[in-house]
Formats: C-alpha cells, sequence, structure tokens
C-alpha cells in the first residue's frame, strides 16, 4: 500500500492562541463546611489540600453552562478571535443542565457561534484533557476545521451531600470553568506530542451519581437518599490514582521520547495535593514545574486543568505560541484517564 501523500496534503499544527476561566462569586470555606458536617479544616487540608471551594448560585443563573460561555467569551478575548471563527465547541463536563441539549450547544448560542458544531463530552476530571486530543486530531485530520474552543465546566456541588453522611466526598469538589482556543498552524511541529485516552470501564462502581436502584453495584444497598449524590470509593480512587498517575506519565515521555527534565510545566488534575506531591516525588520535579491551586478551588473536575493552564498564561508562566512543552494529565470517574503532551 503506498504511504504517499496526496498532492495537496500539507502538514498542520495546532496551537493554543488563548485561555480564559469563569468562577463563581461565592466561597464555600472548610469553616463553612465545620457548620454542616463533622469534620475540620486540619482533616481537610491534611487528606485533600483545599482550604476553599467556589459554589454556584443557582438563584442568580449560575450554572455549567453560564461559566462555560463566559470562560470561553475571555478565551476568545485572549485570542482576538470572533465567535464566528470557531468551528467546533467542545464541552468536558460530568454537570450538564440537561440531558439535551448538550451544554456546548447552549454555550455556542451564548458566545454567538453561529458556525460552529458543538457536542458535550464526558470524561469526568479527564474530559478537558480528552478534549484537547480531540481539538488537535481534528484540527490535524481531513475535516478542515482550523479553529475549536475546548470548555471544561463543572458544578459537583450541586451533586453532593453537604451532611454527615457524605463528608468524604462533599469537601473535595467546587465549581468552575475554563476553556482554550486551538487553532491550526503551518508551524506543524506545533501541537500535540504524544498522547493517552484510556478508561478502565470496571471501575465505574468507583465513582458514580445513581439516579434509580438499577444504578447502584450489585453489593451497595439501593438507598434512595443518595440519588443524585456523588458516590466515591474515595480510598479506592486514590489507590488507582496514585498507580496510574505516575505511570501515565512515564508513557507519555517515552511516546514522546523525552525524559521529565524536557518538560517545562505539568499541568495536572487537581484531585488531591497528596496525589500531586507524589507524582512530583516520583519524577524529581521542582514545585515550581507542576502547578497547583486545589487550595483554591478544591476539584473542579472538568474545569480543574483549565483553570490550571489560565492562571499560568495570565501570570507569564506560559507563553502561548512560544515553544515551551506541557504535559496536562487527568484521571477521573469512568475510571477514566489520559495525557496530552503539547508543544506551544
Ligand atoms: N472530616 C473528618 N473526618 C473524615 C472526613 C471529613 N470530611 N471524611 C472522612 N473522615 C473520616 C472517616 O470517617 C474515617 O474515620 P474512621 O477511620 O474513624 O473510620 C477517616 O476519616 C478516614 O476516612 P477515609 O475515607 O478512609 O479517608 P481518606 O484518607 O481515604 O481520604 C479522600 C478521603 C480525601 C476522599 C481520599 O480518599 C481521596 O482524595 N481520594 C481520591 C479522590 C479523587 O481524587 N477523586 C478524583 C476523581 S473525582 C471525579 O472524577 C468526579
Amino acid at each position: 500500500m503506498s504511504t504517499r501523500q496526496p498532492s495537496s496534503f500539507k502538514p498542520v499544527g495546532a496551537t493554543i492562541v488563548g485561555t480564559g476561566s469563569a468562577l463563581p462569586r461565592t466561597a464555600l470555606t472548610n469553616q463553612d463546611l465545620m457548620k454542616v458536617m463533622d469534620t475540620s479544616d486540619e482533616w481537610i487540608v491534611q487528606r485533600t489540600g483545599v482550604r476553599t471551594r467556589l459554589k454556584i448560585d443557582q438563584a442568580a443563573g449560575e450554572s455549567t453552562f453560564s461559566l462555560g460561555a463566559r470562560a470561553l467569551q475571555n478565551a476568545m478575548d485572549s485570542a482576538v478571535i470572533r465567535a464566528d471563527e470557531l468551528d467546533m465547541i467542545v464541552c468536558a463536563t460530568m454537570t450538564p443542565e440537561m440531558l439535551c441539549p448538550a451544554s456546548a450547544c447552549r454555550i455556542a448560542d451564548a458566545v454567538g457561534a453561529k458556525n460552529a458544531g458543538a457536542f458535550d463530552l464526558n470524561a469526568a476530571c479527564s474530559g478537558f484533557v480528552y478534549g484537547l486530543n480531540v481539538a488537535n486530531d481534528f484540527i490535524k485530520g481531513s475535516g478542515g476545521y482550523k479553529t475549536i474552543g475546548v470548555v471544561g465546566a463543572d458544578c459537583l456541588t450541586t451533586l453532593m451531600d453537604y451532611s454527615n453522611a457524605g463528608r468524604s466526598t462533599a469537601v473535595i469538589f467546587g465549581d468552575g470553568a475554563g476553556a482554550a482556543i486551538v487553532r491550526a498552524t503551518d508551524d506543524a511541529s506545533k501541537g500535540v506530542l504524544a498522547q493517552f485516552i484510556k478508561c478502565d470501564g470496571g471501575g465505574w462502581k468507583d465513582i458514580f451519581v445513581p439516579e434509580c436502584p438499577q444504578d447502584f453495584p450489585e453489593s451497595v444497598p439501593k438507598d434512595p437518599s443518595k440519588y443524585c449524590k456523588v458516590q466515591m470509593n474515595g480510598a479506592g480512587v486514590f489507590k488507582f490514582a496514585v498507580g496510574t498517575f505516575p505511570e501515565l506519565i512515564a508513557q507519555t515521555l517515552e511516546r514522546a521520547g523525552l525524559q521529565a527534565s524536557d518538560i517545562d510545566m505539568f499541568v495536572c488534575h487537581q484531585s488531591n495535593a497528596r496525589i500531586l506531591a507524589a507524582a512530583r516525588e516520583r519524577f524529581g520535579l521542582s514545585e515550581a514545574k507542576l502547578y497547583v491551586n486545589i487550595d483554591r478551588y478544591g476539584n473542579t473536575v472538568g474545569a480543574s486543568v483549565p483553570l490550571c493552564l489560565d492562571e499560568l498564561v495570565r501570570s507569564g508562566r506560559l507563553q502561548l505560541g512560544g515553544g515551551q512543552k506541557v504535559m496536562f494529565v487527568a484521571f477521573g470517574g469512568g475510571l477514566t484517564w489520559g495525557s496530552s503532551l503539547w508543544q506551544l
């Protein structure tokens, strides 16, 4: 079989040209949680690294779609692009307002993206990293896509049980949204150097949100008070993450033919400060090379990685188009995990 490309073939690169974020205004501190459940600031900080998180005000109209639209608009402003230039919007979320339409469609409407395809992508905390890989591959693929908005938006506080029964899960999660604009470039060296999109479906029982008796694993009592609340086997997920995170980083480096020291920044899902510290120690990374903001936002699921990215760009530690190598890594419900190693 011939491997020759048609004469019209032109290698294309993908580059991140803008980032943005949007956060709810209301803080939910560890002290606030101590008023409604039996917990302490010390326990939460030691076990998770979270000091405060943000919570949407649903009565004021805050939701996944409203935060996602604001984050995407901010990313478009920073990239200096118009909404009609967007060819596609991918919204990574596990908390869409409705089953139909996708939050991405409402985001498209809110920002005025008339020429964009739009869909949601549910890979829980891995969603935004999956989305970056999707955007890169669509741009480098056959469809002629040039400008893609990747949004990560989640409002897990809507799925929490803020009583003693839910305390080991409720202390972790917060709300937020982040976005990136990925654009085609003639510089084919830019874009994803190596990536993984992985899932172990057998691990679904470790993080799930039941809505009816059939949604519970066989061994778990079918308790209606748990409907629409995140059920998480924290210790099981912790064990999975501490093993999988470093393995995923090592596999991605190997696929790219690089060492950890070649990477300028690791932008990792903010699941738990202890999981991040374990990964950092495993590769001998300095604190400056693995960004942490879980203390201020908690685990914001699909929003966690783009919130880090936007802060790094706005503070000047990452320069878009500047050639730095950045590894995005995440894991979450599914169980899912994924990586995306970019040359910016
Ligand atoms: N305050 C005080 N004590 C608590 C709290 C709390 N908020 N929560 C639990 N405890 C108690 C427990 O009752 C238990 O007490 P006991 O020993 O007397 O029985 C003790 O603390 C230990 O409980 P564990 O649940 O075993 O606590 P653990 O050390 O595992 O920490 C945690 C729990 C923070 C959830 C941890 O397991 C973790 O971070 N797991 C990973 C979660 C994660 O990363 N998820 C990401 C994916 S999420 C997604 O994709 C949607």
